[in-house]
């Protein structure tokens, strides 16, 4: 990155711009990242904003001088977010608010999104797809938002799952943002204990409450 500053800014003195007072003249690559990662985050939160002061908090942490892709700056390893809440708080918005804020603030990192109902779905066994690489994609990449935590219906094979796609993320201490609307008792009785005590460890708990946006929204 600093090389690459560096050229950048030895190009844009050659053509006469001064790089720190020209910034629609500068190429960023952070634009460029930024602009391909909104592309893949879902139209209905394109624009959210983490304002909730916990999950701003989350972000400062997250946002570590540790080495990203190319020598940008990464994520930190560490602090996962679980945030908590009813049905239309918000908590959908606050996690892609967070990774909004991380990408806007210039690091570059693979993230994945997945609701628990979609991910179990995706990771089913059939034929000619290797689920267990998918499940690995999930399982190490930087940061990973998993969206309605204990809210697909539950069997032995998913709390399988999710332990499995927990556990190397605690292990790995990989930054995870997941959401649910189950208070304590009930997500640990839908995603089990061996789940439930690592979340407890690697997670720090934001809970949201008011009415449903939702219902507010078309009112
Ligand atoms: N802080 C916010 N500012 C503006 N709109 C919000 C905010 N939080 C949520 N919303 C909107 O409210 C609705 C419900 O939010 P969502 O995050 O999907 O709720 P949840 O995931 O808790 O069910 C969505 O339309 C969302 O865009
Ligand atoms: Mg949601």
């Amino acid at each position: 990155m600093n090389t690459l500053a560096a050229r950048l800014g030895t190009i844009l003195a050659e053509r006469g711009i001064d790089p720190t007072t020209s910034p629609a003249e500068a190429p960023s690559e952070r634009v460029t990242a930024l602009d391909l990662a909104a592309a893949r985050i879902p139209p209905r939160y394109r624009h959210a904003l983490a304002g909730h002061q916990q999950v701003a908090a989350w972000d400062e942490v997250a946002l570590a001088a540790r080495p990203g892709p190319s020598g940008t700056r990464g994520i930190a390893l560490g602090p996962s977010l679980l945030v908590a809440g009813p049905t239309g708080t918000g908590k959908t918005h606050q996690a892609y608010g967070a990774v909004r804020s991380l990408l806007t603030a210039g690091v570059r990192l693979r993230w994945e999104a997945a609701t628990t109902a979609d991910l179990y779905a995706r990771l089913r066994p059939r034929p000619g797809h290797d689920a267990e690489r998918d499940l690995a994609t999930l399982s190490t990449c930087p940061l990973l938002i998993l969206d309605d935590l204990g809210a697909a219906k539950q069997s032995e094979w998913t709390e399988e799952i999710t332990y499995r796609l927990i556990n190397r993320r605690y292990t790995d201490l990989l930054p995870t943002l997941l959401t649910t609307n189950l208070p304590t008792a009930a997500l640990r009785d839908a995603v089990g204990d061996r789940v439930a005590s690592r979340l407890a460890e690697m997670t720090t708990t934001v809970v949201l409450t008011g009415a449903d946006r939702r219902r507010q929204l078309s009112a």
